[in-house]
């Protein structure tokens, strides 16, 4: 096994499962010290070898994940060929629309109405910013009144609460791999990836979609740095392009990132960027304080200014002061 398959799962366990999932949490710590099971992990191409997808892979094909290690190592060595297969077939696309919740204080905030341009949409659910519910901490709920998704976050520091929802008068994503909300698969495929305590997630999950099947998404199959331009062109007159990405640039190379940075910088418009904070150079640089070190976490950064650490996926936003 290549030992740095073993301390991706090592990584993953103590830096995203602690405290979000028990299961994945013990399933990451045993899977890296398992040599057999990381030498199957490491025989598949680099992208391919993230816990998540493995045990996302392990969960759409009906395999236990949280019966314990014994049962999951099990299952996995005996039905080898078919996890393989899925996790070739399939990608982290963990669509995410609690990160909204992040986004929503920059959105409200930008001259309305809003045309929103998403990068690396997955199935488009963070692209329905207008239509979701929010409750920020103890703070009245606000947002359309039979929304079936309520996206909480929990904050800190001088978050612009917004004073009204954005108004969204034109959506569109890019993918290199769109999935589609109207598909079953390709929902059972996004719920797989909502890990197994998160059963809050699970139902904003399934509430996000209800919302996009109601009005599908436009999206286009294709490489970010190739279509980003000709979708901003695309955007109505009088209405503001807001190009925005979250979880999207760390699986790109530096180069390109690099080339999506430089085009971004000559667009009209705004740029939300919602990433780890190491993947963009001008926004590291920025930072008022170093992020966390010991958890994954997200910088919130308009036009490259940082403003917030973001949590993942939306469930908690620490923002900067002046
Ligand atoms: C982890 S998902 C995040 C989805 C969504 N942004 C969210 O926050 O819920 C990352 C997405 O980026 C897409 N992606 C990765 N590289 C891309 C590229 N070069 N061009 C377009 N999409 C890309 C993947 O296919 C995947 O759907």
């Amino acid at each position: 096994m290549e030992p740095e398959t073993g301390e991706l799962y090592r990584r993953f366990a103590t830096r995203e499962a602690r405290g979000n999932s028990a299961s994945y949490q013990e399933l990451s710590e045993r899977c890296a010290e398992d040599v057999e099971l990381m030498g199957l992990v490491s025989a598949l191409p680099a992208p391919k070898r993230q816990p998540n997808l493995l045990f996302g892979a392990v969960r759409f094909l009906g395999g236990p994940v949280g019966d314990g290690y014994p049962a999951f190592r099990a299952w996995v060595l005996a039905r080898w060929e078919d996890v393989r297969a899925a996790m070739l077939r399939r990608r982290t696309q963990t669509n995410e629309p609690g990160r909204c919740a992040s986004l929503l204080p920059l959105l409200a905030a930008l001259p309305q109405p809003l045309a929103l341009i998403e990068v690396g949409a997955s199935a488009g659910l963070c692209l329905y910013p207008d239509r979701y519910r929010y409750r920020y901490d103890g703070r009245p709920e606000f947002g359309p009144g039979d929304g079936p998704a309520t996206l909480e976050c929990a904050t800190s520091g001088p978050v612009p609460f917004p004073a009204r929802l954005p108004e969204v008068v034109w959506r569109a994503g890019v993918d290199l791999n769109p999935l589609d909300v109207r598909d079953e698969e390709d929902v059972r495929w996004l719920e797989a990836l909502v890990w197994p305590e998160q059963t809050a997630r699970l139902e904003r999950l399934r509430g996000a979609v209800r919302i996009a099947r109601a009005d599908p998404p436009e999206l286009v199959r294709g490489d970010l740095n190739e279509t980003v331009r000709e979708l901003v062109a695309r955007a109505p007159e009088g209405a503001t392009p807001v190009v925005f990405h979250s979880a999207v640039l760390s699986y790109l190379p530096p180069e390109a990132r690099e080339e999506f940075a430089a085009t971004m910088r000559t667009l009209p418009g705004h740029w939300i960027s919602n990433e780890s904070p190491v993947i963009l150079p001008e926004v590291l640089r920025r930072l008022p304080r170093p992020a966390p070190a010991d958890l994954a976490v997200f910088a919130l950064a308009l036009d490259e200014q940082p403003v917030a650490i973001a949590a993942p996926h939306g469930q908690w936003l620490d923002w900067f002061g002046a």
